[in-house]
């Protein structure tokens, strides 16, 4: 669905029936897959442009273009990219995508398992790779909200405590300010379609709601912030640049001292 949202090439009929649907009832799905796809280069090429060089990204989709390795092995050649999806056609997408890439690697895993995720990376092929040890960024884009609001800090808190100095995590999340701007109705269908299609439950959080995943992480400027307000870029194609307060998303990138 989210592909399809984004103009990509990478669904099925399934998919863009589903995703039809939810454009129906939620015309603004494809602003805001696409606001979110900005923030997320944004944020990737912050943390590159710092020095990260492993990047860990979690609910990661199918790594299309623009995606977190070609922003970031444009800044340095040999960045690492962990590409981590609980849906194994995105992920037999990606390793295609991948192929010819010697420094990153796409594994089909569930991020609601961090403890899987760590085990793995100290294994076989990946523990060639990948270090946990080095300065690491965690991604969480679009993909904390649909999970329980009791589970998150445990989901999110033992991968991103065990990171040592330099490393960061970014977030971005739909957020109960989508209540205020597009109505308590609105939201509640958008909801019910991702119930139905995606066996999915959305929970919108406030921003304390939030702040508390990016544990003792400092958050760069300007904090967390509507997407469009992240930094923006001229001339970067995002459909709230003009009207940031319709953005119902929030975003933040942390790093740890
Ligand atoms: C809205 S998309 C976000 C994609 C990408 N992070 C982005 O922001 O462009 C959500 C992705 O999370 C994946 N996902 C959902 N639950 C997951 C889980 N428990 N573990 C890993 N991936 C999951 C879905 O398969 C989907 O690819």
């Amino acid at each position: 669905m989210y592909d399809y949202l984004l103009g990509g090439k990478h669904n099925f009929p399934a998919d863009r029936a589903a995703a039809q649907q939810l454009l129906q009832v939620v015309p603004e799905s494809a602003d805001i897959a696409l606001s979110n796809r900005l923030f997320l280069g944004r944020a990737v090429q912050a943390l590159a442009d710092r020095g990260i060089r492993q990047f860990i990204d979690l609910g990661s989709g199918i790594p299309t273009q623009g995606n977190v390795h070609e922003i970031v092995q444009r800044v340095h050649r040999a960045s690492r990219v962990l590409y981590v999806d609980i849906d194994p056609v995105a992920i037999v997408a990606a390793n295609e995508i991948l192929a010819d890439n010697p420094y990153c690697r796409a594994i089909e895993g569930d991020f609601t398992r961090p403890d899987l995720i760590a085990d793995a990376l100290t294994r076989g092929d990946l523990a060639t790779i990948f270090d946990l040890d080095q300065p690491t960024a965690l991604l969480y884009f679009a993909v904390l909200q649909q999970v329980r609001p009791s589970q998150v800090e445990s989901i999110v808190a033992p991968l991103r405590d065990r990171l040592p100095a330099g490393s960061a995590i970014a977030i971005s999340h739909i957020s109960q300010v989508a209540v205020d701007t597009h109505g308590e109705d609105s939201v509640e269908i958008a909801k019910n379609v991702f119930r139905a299609q995606a066996d999915t439950e959305i929970t919108l959080r406030s921003p304390e709601e939030i702040l508390p995943h990016f544990g003792d992480f400092t958050l760069l400027e300007p904090g967390l912030t509507r997407l469009p307000d992240w930094r923006p870029r001229r001339g970067e194609p995002d459909p709230y640049v003009n009207a940031p307060e319709r953005s119902p998303m929030l975003g933040g990138v942390g790093i740890r001292a």
